[in-house]
């Protein structure tokens, strides 16, 4: 008998057509291309353009306040009495959760472009928020689509939008989630292109946005990675970090693909149950397919349309996922769990509890399995869990579903 064994992960993808192993690429209309080619073509010209990083790496100590802290999490750690559990902090950044680093990135890129407009998508409204912070600190006008049913979730976020003079279109086909608001953007994008940029918010879409999202978040990991060699004196035993469409845990994972022995764990959302619609957990039940421009796993029924899906928390209630993403499960080189969303509402409890922080529902996804995973793992062990954003946001959501008022 043969056996078969997956080609190990390498940190050096995708390739020049956007190819991490069989994920991703381009699958778009012919009018996109010409903008999709530009974009490659002048990111990577700012990729290697010092005076570029220069404004960048500025931009991201002044204004989003970067480094941000590795954090010993004493407390929680004596709670779940076994492995020592460290957050990154990028709740701390300019507007509470990491998304502002791609938005920074990508805007800078707008100006190069000469583009005069900006249009985005969101789910939790944190991308939404950081695009609309960005496009105020550069004087472009910026419009934000969002789902009905987020924009009711998220009304905090919606005002802090509006705010910072971003239009918010609110979306009502489909599930009126993050993938019509998805569906939506790409549309005005199709008709607008030659003036436009579409900051897309996660390491998804058509290539090169899920190179270049990963890219710009990747300065969590780097900061990570540095972080626990100057403070523990080693590399983390695991790493963890919450998945939607997969843009923190990406960042977070990328600078530690190649150190084959440290543990990388993405943790999905498992709603209220693996029953089809129940969940947004797209790495454990999905199938390969297309979804927004991209080959990837996604959840689909037998006929290729979409599913619907659910989770507690905006931020992962996506069908679909990144393509590296996709390339890292078919390797194994990171493994994806889910959390059910009672779950995840005790993490954020606990968390808020025992360190005096509130982690997003995305983020308590993540820090429910570090718990977990922390007590079966020895004192010595040490997991670092990304802390993607702060839950002010969320705090409407979760008093309507415990049944108080605020
Ligand atoms: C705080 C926070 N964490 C995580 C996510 C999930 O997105 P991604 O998987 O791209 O990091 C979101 C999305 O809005 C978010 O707001």
């Amino acid at each position: 008998m043969t056996t078969t064994t997956a080609p190990k992960a390498t940190s050096h993808v995708p390739d020049l057509h956007g190819c991490f192993g069989e994920f991703g690429r381009r699958f778009v209309p012919e009018t996109l291309m010409h903008a999709l080619e530009e974009l490659t073509t002048e990111y990577e010209k700012a990729r290697q353009d010092p005076a570029f990083q220069k404004q960048l790496n500025e931009l991201l100590r002044t204004f989003v306040g970067r480094p941000n802290p590795l954090y010993f999490a004493e407390r929680l750690t004596q709670l779940c009495g076994g492995a020592r559990i460290y957050f990154k902090r990028e709740d701390l950044n300019h507007t509470g959760a990491h998304k502002i680093n791609n938005t920074i990135g990508q805007t800078l890129l707008t100006l190069r472009m000469g583009k005069k407009r900006v249009i985005a998508e969101t789910g939790a409204g944190q991308h939404g928020v950081a695009t609309a912070t960005a496009c105020a600190r550069f004087g472009l006008p910026c419009v934000v689509y969002m789902g009905e049913e987020d924009v009711r979730r998220q009304k905090l976020n919606v005002f802090i939008m509006r705010t910072m003079g971003a239009e918010v279109r609110p979306v009502t086909s489909g599930s009126r989630t993050l993938r019509d608001a998805i569906n939506e953007a790409m549309r005005d994008w199709m008709a607008s292109v030659e003036t436009t940029h579409y900051i897309i918010g996660s390491v998804v879409g058509p290539h090169p946005f899920p190179m270049m999202v990963r890219d710009f978040q990747s300065v969590i990991g780097r900061e990570a990675r540095a972080q626990c060699l100057q403070e523990v004196g080693r590399l983390p035993d695991e790493v963890v970090a919450c998945v939607g469409g997969g843009s923190n845990s990406a960042g977070m994972f990328h600078p530690f693909v190649d150190d084959e022995l440290v543990t990388l764990t993405g943790v999905e959302a498992g709603g209220r149950g693996g029953q089809p619609g129940e969940h947004a957990s797209t790495l454990t039940y999905g199938t390969k397919g297309v979804l927004h421009g991209s080959y990837s796993y996604v959840l689909q029924d037998p006929d290729g349309q979409t599913m619907d899906v659910h989770s507690i928390s905006a931020g992962l209630d996506y069908p679909g996922v990144g393509p590296e993403h996709s390339y890292w499960k078919d390797t194994g080189r990171v493994q994806y769990v889910n959390i059910l969303d009672h779950e995840a509402l005790d993490a954020m409890k606990t968390v808020a509890l025992n360190e005096g922080i509130l982690p997003a529902l995305e983020t308590s996804h993540a820090m429910a399995y570090a718990m977990k995973r922390a007590r079966e793992r020895s004192k010595e062990d040490v997991i670092v869990v990304c802390l993607s954003g702060r839950g002010d946001k969320d705090l409407n959501e979760v008093a309507r579903l415990t049944g108080q008022t605020i």
